[in-house]
């Protein structure tokens, strides 16, 4: 428990943010690096051979931010609120061999308030400080954030990077507000109303890949003309009473051209399924009946199937899948359509001709009804747009990928499913009890979401036991 500090009105009337000059001219578009991070074994290798894909990487999408005088790298996470940093006091496993922050400016205040954040399956702690937070062409003096000298299960030393840097709203922070404004928020009162907001595009096609883009107050012109090439969705507030997580109303998947209609929102009070978006989850992850409906449309003939062992939806890697999203509010919807390599996503996973599938079945997702990650997220060119003094927050995406070029794309590369159909050649596994049915569970919950996920599912996982009790989707 983090109590807030005396001091926070005055902490807050020191902030400052100050746009670099010699910057300012031109359009500023920050690195983004994709990064492996680290490999998850489901079972171990005894399993190996009878669990094709049992390797399942996961990639983060990762920014220099420079803390006081250092400079180091943060994952990018529009699914949590806090910005944290591994300091040299950390002596961990965990945190071996990445860059931390080593204390070496004069403008740090710590509060020596604590500061704690739980994952799922692993934790990070320190303490809450304040210091000038440099980001971009972006410079906010006495910005709130924690040194972390202690983590546990995240792998910061299969990432490289040093923390997180969280881009989502203030009540899905850690550190209390009162102790001070989120990075988001203090960049977002900086800028003028009609630039109140940041733009990322996640690149796909490797690591180290260029063509992604994150920027502050303004588009990148790579991706977008303007403004206007958006369709903006205000930010649902349904199951809160303040904004907390960047979620839009989902309508419908669809697959060649058929609609799949998905099951009742367990959000109190949305009439429609609500989606998160989040970088900080690799995969896209909703509700088992709506998964498991959507690879039956997606993978007939045995070209999908759900890996008892595992627990995860596999494809044929020449598989390609005519998918979108439907998104935005009734009567303003728009679809988005997912790159095939998305969908039958070989850098997730691969053996034997099965890819590991881009959307999953995951019911512990309760800051909305589903999770859109990375391979939904590399398809669009997206706004998180603050409240202005006469609109709600909002979310503008616009459209990447095209269809019709994206099934050629697919097929140049991996060759063009067959339509015989093949049995689905698993064998059957008779070895699988309910404890492994249990590790299954946890594994995906806490392995495939990661800690970002993870940190996701832990704000509102208490919500489900209630959802449960009432007797809804189990
Ligand atoms: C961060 O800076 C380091 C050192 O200059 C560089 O090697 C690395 O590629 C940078 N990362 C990003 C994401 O820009
Ligand atoms: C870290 O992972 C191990 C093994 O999965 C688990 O036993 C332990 O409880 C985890 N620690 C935390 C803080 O979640
Ligand atoms: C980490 O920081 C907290 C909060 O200041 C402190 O209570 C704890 O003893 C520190 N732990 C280590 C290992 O330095
Ligand atoms: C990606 O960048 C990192 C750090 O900048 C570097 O160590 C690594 O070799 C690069 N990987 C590729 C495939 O270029
Ligand atoms: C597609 O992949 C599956 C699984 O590896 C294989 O059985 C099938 O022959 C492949 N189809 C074509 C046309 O290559
Ligand atoms: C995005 O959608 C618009 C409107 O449907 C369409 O004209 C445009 O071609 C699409 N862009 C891509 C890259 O497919």
């Amino acid at each position: 428990m983090i109590m807030a500090s005396r001091h926070s009105w005055f902490m807050h009337a020191l902030v400052s943010v100050a746009l670099w000059p010699c910057k300012a001219q031109h359009s500023f578009k920050l690195p983004m690096n994709r990064v492996q991070r680290g490999q998850a074994n489901a079972f171990g290798n005894a399993f190996s051979s009878l669990a094709p894909v049992s390797q399942v990487k996961e990639f983060a999408y990762t920014v220099n931010i420079t803390i006081g005088a250092e400079t180091l790298e943060h994952i990018v996470d529009t699914g949590s609120s806090d910005l944290w940093t591994v300091s040299n006091k950390c002596t961990d496993t965990d945190c071996q061999s990445v860059r931390k922050y080593q204390y070496l400016s004069s403008s740090l205040v710590p509060s020596h308030d604590p500061f704690k954040l739980n994952y799922l399956s692993g934790s990070v702690s320190g303490d809450i400080n304040f210091e000038t937070i440099t980001i971009g062409s972006y410079e906010v003096s006495h910005q709130v954030f924690a040194l972390a000298n202690k983590t546990e299960n995240l792998s910061l030393s299969t990432t490289g990077n040093s923390g997180i840097m969280g881009l989502c709203f203030a009540p899905s922070a850690s550190i209390p507000p009162t102790t001070g404004n989120t990075l988001m928020d203090n960049l977002f009162s900086s800028l003028p109303e009609d630039k109140r907001y940041f733009a990322i595009k996640l690149g796909r096609d490797s690591v180290n890949d260029s063509s992604s883009s994150l920027t502050f107050g303004e588009i990148d012109t790579d991706y977008a003309r303007s403004i206007d090439d958006f369709a903006f969705t205000p930010v649902s507030k349904d199951g809160t009473t303040d904004y907390n997580f960047w979620k839009i109303p989902l309508r419908s998947l669809t697959v060649d051209a058929a609609t799949l209609d998905l099951s009742p929102s367990l959000v109190p009070g949305a009439k429609s399924p609500i989606a998160v978006l989040d970088t900080g989850t690799t995969l896209v992850l909703g509700p088992t009946i709506d998964v498991d409906a959507f690879w039956g449309m997606a993978g007939p003939s045995g070209s999908a199937r759900k890996n008892p062992i595992s627990g995860f939806w596999e494809v044929h890697c020449n598989r390609s899948i005519a998918a979108g999203f439907v998104l935005g509010d009734k009567g303003a919807e728009r679809e988005y359509f997912v790159h095939p390599r998305d969908l039958s996503w070989k850098d997730g996973g691969q053996a034997n001709g099965w890819c590991l599938g881009g959307v999953q079945a995951n019911d512990g997702v309760n800051s909305g009804d589903w999770l859109l990650g990375d391979t939904f997220l590399r398809n669009v060119y997206t706004i998180h747009h603050g409240a202005t003094s006469t609109e709600p927050p909002k979310i503008g995406l616009l459209n990447l990928t095209d269809p019709s070029k994206a099934d050629s794309e697919f097929r140049a590369e991996r060759g063009i499913e067959s339509s015989s159909h093949s049995p689905n050649a698993l064998p059957v596994h008779n070895r699988l009890t309910q404890a492994a049915t249990d590790s299954i569970t946890s594994y995906i919950a806490s392995s495939i979401c990661g800690f970002m996920g993870g940190a996701v599912l832990t704000t509102l996982f208490r919500a489900r036991a209630l959802v449960m009790a009432k007797g809804r989707r189990v």
